[in-house]
């Protein structure tokens, strides 16, 4: 049985002071509550260190939302892996469609954000998705196809216990529009078949592939009800404790 994975992507919200309150709220409210999944909140990097502490003794587990692919040196305004974890990271979202699309990266930075990741013991939250123009065209598929064997060129099979996969389709992203529950099945047995064919069955039953693009309360119970959603990356109704609570108690 895979155990659900709820992850709160803050994206670029947040300052300090408006970080610890929601954090304070979401451990409070959480703090009572018998939880069949695990929880991970990804806040800007300017609030990972203060998150770390207050969500010490908690079940919150923390993540970052990028990384870069090098150890240190002259990288303006990058972040490495060992950084994130000694802000107490365990997690790190990568390859969102926001950095492929608004920051240009492609497969292949992804791919080696991945490996520097792995190499220093960050799990990661590989995200995958087609556009709206990708779905019309019927391609889907093969997009995520590509996505899959380009992002995880090079990764192993014991690696892939430290991966979570994320479908999420670029037009469900931020606009209210949420896949229907039958769409997110057949990508994610899609995905799961992939890895399948990639890795070996075990590999495929063991991985836990996240549907992400406006998760709310009142859509998460049946999403996260299909055989192949084994849990939800949620941007806008994170931001505020009672709804990303509710999504964490429909899991
Ligand atoms: P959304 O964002 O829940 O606001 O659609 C999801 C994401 O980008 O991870």
């Amino acid at each position: 049985m895979r155990k659900k994975v709820i992850a709160g992507n803050w994206k670029m919200n947040n300052d300090l002071s408006e970080s610890q309150n929601l954090i304070t709220k979401l451990t409070s409210g959480l703090s009572n509550l018998k939880l069949n999944c695990d929880v991970i909140i990804c806040p800007p990097y300017t609030s990972l260190s203060e998150a770390n502490s207050l969500i010490k003794n908690t079940i919150v587990k923390l993540g970052a939302q990028n990384v870069y692919h090098e150890d240190n040196g002259a990288f303006t305004g990058e972040v490495s892996p060992q950084m994130l974890k000694s802000v107490g990271c365990e997690y790190v979202i990568i390859g969102h469609s926001e950095r492929r699309t608004i920051f240009k990266e492609s497969n292949e930075t992804i791919n080696k954000k991945v490996k520097k990741a792995l190499e220093h013991s960050l799990k990661v939250i590989f995200c995958i998705g087609e556009t709206l123009e990708e779905r019309e065209k019927n391609i889907t598929n093969d997009v995520v196809k590509k996505q899959v064997t380009e992002g995880l060129e090079g990764i192993d099979e014991k690696e892939m216990s430290n991966i979570i996969v994320a479908y999420e389709p670029v037009w469900a992203i931020g606009t209210g529009k949420v896949a229907t529950p039958q769409q997110a099945q057949d990508v994610h047995k899609f995905i799961r078949q992939l890895i399948e064919n990639k890795y070996s069955s075990s590999v495929a039953d063991d991985l836990t592939i996240q549907y992400g693009g406006s998760v709310k309360p009142d859509n998460a119970e049946e999403l996260l009800s299909q055989p192949d959603i084994d849990g939800a990356l949620v941007g806008g109704a994170c931001l505020k404790a009672e709804s990303f609570i509710g999504i964490i108690k429909a899991a």
